[in-house]
């Protein structure tokens, strides 16, 4: 079987190039080979944390530390989570003699290697922020013009995932800004997720893959308030089409816990962003979550529907005003549906299985929030208290 035996020979060398990258490790090196592509970092929306939602620049090392461990402690890390990812005040107030970024030591005393060394042994990545500005949206030294040596830092302290920021970018073209960075962690031959974060401005949607990028906001900042949460849902509209493997729409981080918003809108929250395929990355205090959130945060149905690829993001499917359906197709090709209830009253939803492009009658059906299985015949309908939403796995 000759077809056969080529096939297993280039699997073979493939696994020898995939083992030599791992052994020898991220460092740069004049006889190392190839790194992984960038292309493969990002098959499923990224999961994590990440500092700025819930405590802006009071940030330390023990802060990073201790929710490292909260989330191994807290069952995330088993439920999927996996970036600790450090945002903006990290940085000392000037770059050191020799013109490097550096670390405030005041704030992070140990330095961001023996953080990330801290972080790894707890079987999870390490997650570092910069803007492609002068300076940082909290003036901070950040990486314009300095991308190879910014870049090369990061490798060096194990960093393997980085937020780029558009602060104080001199009104520069962001495609330039943004590729220069991207080919500057390529180079580095360590594998970095790149997250571009230029809050929608030039559409990033249309070259984020092109310059590197893993995700990309599609908005501004998100506020702890329904109103933000909706806001940025229907900035969603009409971008389905640019999302897919190893590159995501990223409405923005997770505000499920932060205590301004009910439970109910939490899940409607949190619901909307795995329908959107969206990088789930908790913004809230690990060290102290309620049962609440822990719940919503770790919904393993939810999370499964965020981390499938069934050939694109979810998207709106009705627009009854305050009352909306969003729909997305599962790989397996059962379809996972969110009905919404955006109004200040109680309301009844429903959807036909024709609208959900499955044939009439009877169907399956998974409540994600219920946790119950039951049986459909021709419409879903849900009935919603204010501000809320219901998700379900409607059987093909
Ligand atoms: C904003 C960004 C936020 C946060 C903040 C830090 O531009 O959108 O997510 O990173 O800067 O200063």
């Amino acid at each position: 079987m000759p077809g056969y035996r080529a096939l297993s020979l280039a699997f073979t060398a493939a696994l020898a190039t995939a083992c030599a990258v791992a052994a020898q490790g991220p460092g740069p090196g004049p006889s190392a080979a190839p790194g992984p592509t960038p292309e493969d970092l990002a098959p499923a929306p990224p999961m994590g944390w990440n500092s700025w939602n819930r405590f802006h620049c009071d940030i330390s090392e023990q802060l990073i530390r201790e929710t490292a461990d909260a989330m191994v402690a807290s069952g995330l890390r088993d439920a999927g989570y996996r970036y600790v990812n450090i945002d903006d005040c990290w940085e000392a107030p000037a770059r050191d003699a020799h013109g490097d970024l550096a670390t405030d030591s005041a704030r992070f005393p140990s330095g961001m290697k023996a953080l990330a060394d801290y972080v790894h042994s707890k079987g999870l990545k390490i997650g570092i922020y910069s803007s492609a500005g002068w300076g940082t949206c909290q003036k901070r030294p950040a990486s314009l013009d300095h991308e190879p040596a910014d870049a090369r830092k990061f490798a060096e302290w194990g960093i393997d995932y980085l937020k780029y920021d558009n602060c104080n970018n001199q009104d520069r073209p962001a495609i330039e800004r943004y590729k220069a960075m991207g080919d500057a962690l390529r180079a580095t031959r360590r594998p970095i997720v790149y997250s571009l974060c230029e809050w929608g401005a030039n559409k990033p949607w249309e070259w984020g893959r092109s310059v590197g990028g893993h995700l990309w906001r599609t908005t501004g900042d998100i506020s702890d308030r329904w109103s933000s949460v909706l806001k940025i849902l229907d900035q969603q509209v009409g971008l389905e089409k640019y999302s897919g493997l190893n590159g995501w729409n990223d409405p923005d981080m997770l505000e499920v816990g932060n205590g301004r918003m009910t439970d109910d809108e939490y899940i409607a929250h949190f619901s909307l962003w795995a329908l959107l395929n969206a990088p789930l990355i908790a913004g809230n205090d690990l060290r102290s979550m309620s049962d609440g959130t822990k719940r919503i945060l770790m919904n393993k149905d939810v999370i499964a529907v965020d981390q499938d690829w069934g050939g694109m993001q979810g998207h709106k499917v009705r627009d009854d005003g305050e009352r909306e359906v969003w729909m997305k197709p599962m790989s397996s090709g059962d379809v996972a549906v969110v009905l919404l209830n955006r109004d200040t009253t109680a309301a009844q939803l429903g959807v036909t299985m024709r609208e959900l492009g499955l044939s009439g009658g009877r169907h399956e059906a998974r409540n994600l929030w219920a946790h119950t299985d039951g049986v459909v015949t021709d419409t879903l309908s849900a009935a919603l208290p204010r501000h809320s939403a219901a998700m379900f796995i409607v059987r093909k």
